[in-house]
């Protein structure tokens, strides 16, 4: 496995580009499913899940090839099965389900199990596409579910507004007999996303980016070629890094209009922020920077993805600030890793009371998954001193060329092999 080893206490300064997005690429690379004709796909960003997406892919028989920033998924024969091997690597491969079982008629997903931040489980997915006349089984660990009168437009509401439920059924629906309301609906910008691509496949949806989304079932979608939004996650933790070095950072491409819960958030912090057509600058404002209160909610709500990364702010801020992570049940694994930098902060159920103030040192450190890895290295960054991040192979999931991206800025990193 590799670790980042990070020298920290330098100011990063310059521009820093935002990648495509990898919570919209996923689904939409997914969606090609459903679609009877070739894919091209543009700005998608060479991630190990993107990797793992297209290994699906060919697996189920569309053939993808990847050419300097595009990915063309082709038609072709396909299977029905997303094997476990596959699925443990990737939760987000239960996203293939709904298009399956739209185009195919039949689905064998292996159930996703949890990973480090929480159960995750699927119920609200299987529950929706039940109302649409798909039936599933559980069977030996792998979830097994066939329409064989086909999928019909029903109306759904869901409990919560899932993400990944949303986008499953806004697949399914869009080759379901008849229409689809769905009420309660995740309104995050990949879900705006993922519309727009179906959409430029031929298909009838409206209201995405609402609580209420409309869908006309149609015969069949067409291919298209299509551009990926860029990464408000990757382009949110620039804007900490630079915050948290005292750097000053033009984040090329950050994607402001869909972020404005993490803008107001960084300014109520005390940085400077400039939205120019072309991206975002940032810097520390004069007063220095000072703790806020962070609750963690659905879009337009702080994102739970951007709750690790700017807890690292508020250790390098004056005063003290609670978060409430009210999104996923065990996301605050890099406390821990944080509290051995010398931060303070004390977790209590779904809250983490951060004391600022304190200088971080550098120390070895673990990345327990996506976010949290991004924060110990966001924390090696801001630390005096070096910094050992290991099992990053959870920060190459989402982070794009991350090494190369901040050495052009003044970070000094590198990745090294662990010790056999
Ligand atoms: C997506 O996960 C993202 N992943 C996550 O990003 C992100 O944190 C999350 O949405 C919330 O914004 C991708 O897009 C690939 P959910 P998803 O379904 O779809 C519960 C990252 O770091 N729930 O909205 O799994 C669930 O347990 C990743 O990039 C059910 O109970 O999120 C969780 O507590 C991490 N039953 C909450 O809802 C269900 O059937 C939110 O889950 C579905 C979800």
């Amino acid at each position: 496995m590799d670790s980042f080893i990070i020298e920290g206490g330098r100011p990063l300064c310059g521009t820093i580009s935002v990648s495509g997005s990898k919570n919209a690429a996923l689904p939409i690379l997914m969606a090609s499913i459903a679609v009877d004709g070739d894919v091209e796909y543009t700005n998608v960003p060479d991630l190990r899940d993107i990797r793992t997406t297209a290994s699906l892919l060919d697996l189920l028989g569309r053939r993808t090839r990847f050419e300097d920033g595009r990915v063309v998924v082709e038609n072709g024969e396909m299977g029905i099965e997303a094997p476990y091997e596959l699925v443990r690597t990737m939760r987000a491969s239960v996203l293939c389900l709904g298009p399956l079982l739209a185009r195919m008629g039949e689905a064998k997903v292996s159930l996703p199990g949890g990973c480090a931040i929480g159960a995750r489980p699927v119920d609200l997915h299987l529950r929706a596409m039940e109302k649409m006349g798909a039936v599933f089984d559980l069977e030996h660990g792998y979830i097994h579910g066939r329409c064989p009168d086909g999928l019909h437009g029903a109306n759904i509401r869901f409990d919560f507004p899932t993400v990944g439920g949303t986008e499953n059924v806004l697949m399914a629906a869009c080759l379901a007999e008849g229409e689809t309301v769905m009420e309660n609906v995740a309104r995050e910008p990949e879900i705006v996303d993922l519309a727009r691509f179906l959409n430029s496949c031929g298909a009838c949806i409206e209201g995405e980016g609402t609580t209420k989304i409309r869908v006309q079932g149609v015969k069949k979608l067409h291919g298209t070629t299509y551009p990926i939004m860029a990464d408000r996650i990757e382009a949110g933790t620039w804007l900490v890094a630079a915050g948290v070095t005292g750097g000053d950072l033009f984040v090329k491409g950050c994607p402001a209009e869909d972020m404005s819960a993490v803008l107001d958030k960084l300014r109520e912090a005390g940085m400077e922020l400039d939205v120019l057509p072309d991206g975002v600058r940032a810097r520390v404002g004069s007063a220095g920077l000072r703790c806020v209160d962070i609750s963690t909610r659905p879009h337009p709500g702080f994102p739970t993805d951007m709750q690790a990364p700017f807890m690292v702010l508020l250790c390098c801020a004056e005063g003290s600030g609670l978060i409430s992570e009210n999104i996923f049940e065990n996301r605050f694994m890099h406390v821990q890793e944080l509290v051995r930098m010398g931060a303070d902060i004390h977790v209590s159920g779904a809250s983490a009371m951060v004391r600022g103030g304190t200088k971080l040192a550098g120390a070895p450190v673990m990345a327990s998954d996506l976010r949290a890895g991004a924060a110990m290295i966001l924390a090696g960054l801001a630390a005096e001193g070096e910094t050992r991040v290991q099992r990053i192979y959870h920060v190459d999931r989402g982070y794009e060329r991350i090494v190369e991206k901040l050495s052009g800025v003044g970070a000094v990193i590198r990745r090294v092999k662990d010790e056999d």
